[in-house]
């Protein structure tokens, strides 16, 4: 039996939909933990393209249970036209899906709130993806939220018509925006009550009773470390955290049940929203390196949000970043990612350090603005003219590419167990 928690380790969208896809057939169980519909998991599988929000990238797949985890925000809406999207394919998702009866439902205020707040903060906004996730998980520390459980208690009506108040007021008075009606929470939660309900249970016991039969489950997180609300680039950052220890406790499962991190990366950096990005080569807002490196990763790469559509920022491969990564997370293999898209470029960079106020720092500073000032220290390795793009046989990759993988392991101290050469389920070395 092994139990495997499959992460970002960037900004998110390193190609978590893929690796779990692929890892799935030797599971069980696919189980996600945290985030919710701000995340987009894109599965490649010859000409079809699947796109998932909240369902595990194991869906896919005959006999694997999938499991949607305490830890993680649902929204009713998103979530049923996801179902329904999975069963318009033929996928029977109603028999393959359990959704813990405690997670927290992201009902129209959530979203309401996102956007409110987002336009308030003008030039200084975070860049979510609007999808209500701050304000839902807000509402859960807060003890207000409303858990999918709660959609058969008695005293709904009334704790909705509190929140309406709170928020409401939140929403005319304080950020100028146009009060939620209770009709449409009222209709999320109707939804909820028909669709989701009937596939609610209780995830800790499914997962103890899998585990004490010796099943293999895949634990598979969203967005990346660095959009961890601890450890990331705090306050630009998701609400969750994203780290793997967060498998835990958003599934209800022990330390014990963890025996290997899967820390995915790309073979260089993007990132989507607002924040520090110390390797950033490239942006839709006119930034752009003098040698088209980043404009080549983003145009080769199809840089663009798996859900928002939002243009990708690109840069080098950062190691400060995986090196940090790898000690929260306990990553005990790399999967490196889009190694293809580096294809045809002269050189390549890798930050093995950063230097700010002429000091060479160890690691990354916790401060945003402090991250801002650092100034990546490169080393710069040969670039390769030959395609990679779906290479299987790691002896066929070109001795520069070959290069660059050794480095990466040698300065983030990791060894690399899976590369990636394109897209598809197929494009994949195994070391
Ligand atoms: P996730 O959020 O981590 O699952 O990643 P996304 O699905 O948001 O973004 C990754 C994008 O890169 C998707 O469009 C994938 O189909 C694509 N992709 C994944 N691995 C590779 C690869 O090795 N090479 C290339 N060219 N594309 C890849
Ligand atoms: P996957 O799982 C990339 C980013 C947003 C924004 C910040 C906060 O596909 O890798 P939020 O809506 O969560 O409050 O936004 O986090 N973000 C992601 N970036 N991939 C994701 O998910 C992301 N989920 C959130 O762009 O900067
Ligand atoms: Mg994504």
């Amino acid at each position: 039996m092994t139990n495997t928690v499959a992460i970002g380790i960037q900004w998110g969208d390193e190609g978590k939909g893929k690796i779990v896809d692929l890892l799935a057939p030797k599971m069980d169980v696919v189980a996600r933990f945290q985030g919710g519909p701000n995340a987009g998991h894109t599965l490649v599988i010859g000409d079809q393209k699947t796109v998932l929000n909240h369902i595990p990238s194991g869906i896919l797949h005959e006999n694997i249970l999938s499991l949607i985890g305490n830890g993680t925000v649902v929204d009713p809406f998103r979530l049923v036209e996801e179902l329904d999207m999975l069963l318009k394919a033929g996928i029977p998702v109603n028999e393959r899906l359990r959704i813990s009866d405690r997670c927290q439902l992201i009902l129209p205020y959530h979203r309401a709130l996102d956007a409110a707040r987002e336009a308030a903060k003008g030039k200084g906004k975070i860049g979510t993806t609007g999808r209500g996730i701050g304000p839902c998980y807000e509402d859960k520390t807060a003890r207000r939220g409303i858990r999918l459980v709660d959609l058969i208690s008695d005293d709904l009506d009334a704790r909705i018509d509190e929140n309406l108040k709170y928020v409401n007021f939140m929403l005319v008075e304080f950020l100028g925006a146009e009060a939620v009606k209770k009709e449409d929470v009222v209709e999320a939660l109707d939804l909820a009550r028909e669709r989701l309900l009937p596939l609610a249970a209780d995830v800790p016991l499914i997962l103890h009773e899998n585990i004490k039969a010796g099943k293999n489950i895949l634990y598979e997180g969203a967005q990346g470390s660095m959009l961890d609300v601890d450890h990331g680039t705090y306050p630009f950052v998701t609400s969750s955290n994203t780290v793997s220890g967060a498998a835990l406790a958003g599934l209800g499962v022990g330390p014990k049940e963890v025996h290997e991190v899967l820390g995915i990366c790309k073979a260089y950096t993007t990132r989507v929203g607002a924040g520090p990005f110390p390797t950033e080569l490239y942006n839709a807002d006119g930034m752009c390196d003098d040698k088209n490196a980043g404009k080549h990763m983003a145009e080769k790469g199809q840089e663009f949000g798996a859900t928002t559509g939002r243009p990708r920022r690109t840069g080098w491969f950062d190691a400060v970043v995986v090196q940090h990564a790898v000690r929260i997370n306990g990553v005990t293999g790399l999967a490196i990612t889009k190694l293809d898209v580096l294809d045809g470029l002269e050189e390549v960079k890798l930050c093995v350090g950063y230097e700010r106020n002429g000091e060479r720092l160890q690691s990354i500073p916790a401060c945003a603005k402090a991250l801002e000032e650092c100034i990546p220290v490169y080393e710069t390795l040969a670039g390769w003219s030959d395609s990679t793009f779906g290479l299987k046989d790691i002896t066929q990759l070109p001795d520069a590419a070959k290069a660059l993988l050794k480095r990466i392991e040698e300065v983030c101290e990791c060894p690399i167990t899976m590369l990636s050469t394109g897209p598809d389920r197929d494009h994949i070395c195994h070391l």
